[in-house]
């Protein structure tokens, strides 16, 4: 027995409680709740109201998924946060939580970049530290602020994004939670989806007047995903594993696009129930979204547990990332809400 195998022992999520509906939407621009709902599945999202609340709810996501996970904040030995829209660049959301939490060990905590797919990326890197035998408890986060990063007056992209936070805890065990795990990108086409950052006023150098906003071309986007991520689940993550679709239990995708996800339950020839999604009323969250979906819907009694779904993340970068983990008893327990 070995005692290195990656258990995935908690998770947690928060959501921010300020409604944005379509209908608010078409006080800025012209637009409908009906163009937009038939053409993403979004209904509304839900944003930060203010930093202190984001921060809050970075606390309050950590420690549900470390309550879930059955251990003190003191075991956690290393914190990584994936974040491409941050409240702030500095200090870090992953030293931030590791404040928040009052840790008071020194343990490493460090961001990542690669938008969407970030919570796949983290269990990447979870499952190799784990395995290696360097930590033993590594808690993930998640953590975009998309609404302070979108033009609000650009219909086609503010649309789209909602904040939230994910958490998960993952520990070193004697039992595999990771059954397969994948992360890719293709900075061939980073011009897909582009967020610039103003270069300052700096005397000596070029500077620029770039505005700091997240900019789509939406169609490419939705034909570089179609294309490459139905296929991608059943020849990288599935048939590579020699798992069998139909021993997984659930299908929890990014949610970007009600569409997208129907087109991969078609190709999996997946029930409705077999199938998460709460796009609907939370929008695209960016690198929280599987996260929150797997929360919610364990929440809701949509997911039962113990049980296996498949994962997969994808957006800027193009990045993207897929998996089958399994959902443990506990992972997920309804008294640890707070
Ligand atoms: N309301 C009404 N009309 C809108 C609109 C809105 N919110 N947004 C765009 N339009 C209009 C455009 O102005 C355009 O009109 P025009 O031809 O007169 O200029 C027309 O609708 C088509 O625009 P287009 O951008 O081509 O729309 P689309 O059919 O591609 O749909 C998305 C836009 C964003 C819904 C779609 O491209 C998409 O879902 N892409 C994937 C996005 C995604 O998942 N991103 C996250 C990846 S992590």
């Amino acid at each position: 027995m070995t005692n290195n195998l990656p258990m995935i022992t908690g998770i947690g999520y928060a959501i921010p409680t300020k409604v944005v509906t379509n209908n608010d939407l078409t006080t800025l621009y012209d637009t409908s709740d009906e163009w937009i709902y038939s053409r993403t599945g979004i209904k509304e999202r839900h944003l930060f109201k203010n930093d202190a609340e984001a921060f809050e709810l970075l606390e309050k996501a950590a420690r549900q998924a470390i309550n879930n996970a059955g251990i003190d904040v003191e075991d956690i030995d290393l914190i990584i946060a994936a974040t491409s829209m941050p409240v702030q660049m500095m200090p870090t959301i992953s030293c931030t939580a590791q404040r928040l939490l009052g840790i008071k060990r020194n343990i490493p905590a460090f961001d990542f970049s690669v938008a969407c797919s970030g919570f796949v990326y983290g269990l990447d890197i979870a499952n190799a530290y784990i395995r290696s035998g360097i930590y033993k408890n590594i808690l993930i986060l998640t953590f975009d602020n998309c609404s302070r990063y979108l033009d609000w007056t650009d219909r086609r992209t503010s649309i789209l994004f909602g904040d939230g936070i994910g958490a998960a805890v993952v520990s070193a065990g004697e039992e595999n939670d990771i059954l397969a795990i994948d992360i890719k990108a293709d900075g061939h086409v980073g011009d897909y989806i582009t967020l610039p950052v103003p270069h300052g006023n700096c005397p000596f150098v070029e500077t620029n007047d770039d505005k700091q906003i997240l900019a789509m071309k939406g169609q490419d986007v939705y034909k570089f995903v179609a294309n490459i991520i139905p296929n991608y689940i059943t020849d990288t993550i599935l048939a590579q594993n020699n798992i069998d679709s139909d021993t997984v239990d659930y299908l929890i995708l990014h949610q970007a696009n009600q569409r997208i996800i129907k087109a991969v339950q078609e190709r999996l020839n997946y029930t409705d129930d077999k199938v998460i999604s709460n796009i609907e009323y939370l929008g695209n969250t960016s690198a929280s979204s599987i996260l929150i979906a797997m929360g919610e819907a364990i929440k809701q009694g949509k997911v039962k547990t113990p049980s296996k779904a498949i994962i997969c993340g994808f957006g800027a970068g193009m990045c993207w990332g897929g998996g089958v983990i399994r959902l443990r008893e506990g992972v997920f327990r309804k008294e640890n809400i707070f």
